[in-house]
């Protein structure tokens, strides 16, 4: 069998068509495409406002900066997910606290999120992870109890529903990464969702240099960010949007095959799906229950011998270099976060790219039998 890859996007010819009109078009309006998706993408997810960004990590730094973060607070956010969910914290020079994962949504929990409230905290960032939907019930009330902003990253979400509300309309904003990986892609590019006006605004000025809508030419207000779009990225983007129903089906579509075929394994469990959410699975992700005895890493090579691209759950953020250097000590956070750290010692991203076949999920559901069952 040909290497069959992690991760991947679907692109048509109707995107190729957008992407080219975008291409011969450059006096008429230099952000046709720009207003258009972010027009569209904010009325689908029952938002007042969209930004595009060149990625997510940027789209989270400005909403970071339009909430007025800075040194001295603090931002809670999970022990697993993708740095760049906390990054622009840091960016800010803001406190990150880290709080465990619960064990079936893989997402924030919200008991750990109560007990790391201090009164610097100023914005929690909760992450769905490959798919999953967050306790939202719960974050919401925690966030109206405290008045602490709630910052959804939505990044690995777009197309999931949680009793029957978008994944991109929770929290005072949501973020959406468009990298090449994602199910909807403009090679790099984000978004950021927003309701509140003078908030829209903020991040609006900060966007482009500091610069209000109705500033003079070069007399900017404030010192900002470069963290505009483009025109070309926007009309992939436009173009795929058009056909997000057929992307996120064929996620969903494949989270359901692994399903069918690797069921009759015992002590496994994949991405959560209980009946008030729609999981759009940017990965399917399995779980080895306690019971199994193989190793993850163990695991991930069987299958990588086989030329099935498996990839690790996220390691705990507390256990990475990058936070150790700025004082994160694996063994505390070992004893306050230990869902993350069980979980994620025994958890796995399966191949997931949007042109993937039955007969390639055949394949990788018979060797991962073979490796659990023998
Ligand atoms: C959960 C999460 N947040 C944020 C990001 C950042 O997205 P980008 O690469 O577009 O900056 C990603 C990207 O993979 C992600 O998975």
């Amino acid at each position: 069998m040909k290497t069959i890859p992690n991760i991947g996007p679907w692109i048509g010819d109707f995107e190729k068509e957008t992407v080219n009109k975008a291409m011969s078009d450059w006096y008429e309006n230099p952000y046709y495409y720009c207003e258009l998706f972010e027009k569209e993408f904010a009325k689908y997810h029952d938002r007042k406002y969209a930004l595009m960004t060149p990625n997510c990590t940027s789209a989270i730094h400005l909403l970071m900066l339009g909430l007025g973060i800075q040194e001295g607070d603090e931002v809670i956010g999970p022990e697993c997910t993708w740095i760049a969910s906390v990054a622009p914290a840091f960016y800010q020079k803001a406190k990150v606290v880290l709080c465990d994962i619960d064990e079936t949504t893989w997402c924030l929990d919200p008991k750990s999120v109560e007990k790391n409230i201090t009164n610097k905290t100023k914005a929690i960032v909760s992450v769905n992870l490959f798919g999953n939907m967050a306790n939202w019930n719960e974050l919401l009330k925690i966030s109206k109890k405290y008045n602490i902003p709630l910052i959804e990253d939505a990044a690995q979400s777009l197309g999931s529903t949680y009793k029957g509300i978008k994944s991109g309309k929770f929290g005072i904003g949501s973020v959406f990464s468009f990298h090449r990986t994602k199910t909807l892609t403009t090679g790099e590019g984000g978004m950021l969702l927003i309701d509140d006006d003078k908030l829209y605004k903020k991040c609006k000025m900060f966007r482009d240099h500091g610069r209000n809508d109705n500033d003079p030419m070069y007399f900017n207000s404030e010192v900002g960010y470069k963290y505009m779009p483009n025109n070309i990225s926007a009309s992939l983007g436009y173009a795929q949007f058009q056909r997000l129903d057929e992307l996120v089906s064929k996620k969903h579509w494949i989270l359901q095959q692994y399903s069918k075929r690797l069921n009759v394994i015992d002590d496994i469990t994949l991405n959560y799906e209980p009946e008030y959410v729609y999981n759009s699975a940017w990965i399917t992700t399995i779980v080895l229950g306690r019971s199994i005895q193989i190793k993850k890493q163990d695991f991930i090579d069987k299958l990588i011998s086989k030329n099935i691209m498996a990839r690790p759950f996220f390691y705990p953020l507390s256990s990475i270099p990058a936070l150790n250097k700025r004082g994160y000590i694996e063994e505390e956070h070992k004893l306050k976060n230990p869902m993350a750290y069980d979980l994620s010692s025994r958890t796995i991203n399966l191949p997931s790219p949007l042109n993937i076949t039955e007969e390639q999920i055949d394949y990788i559901c018979n060797e991962i039998k073979t490796i659990l069952m023998k």
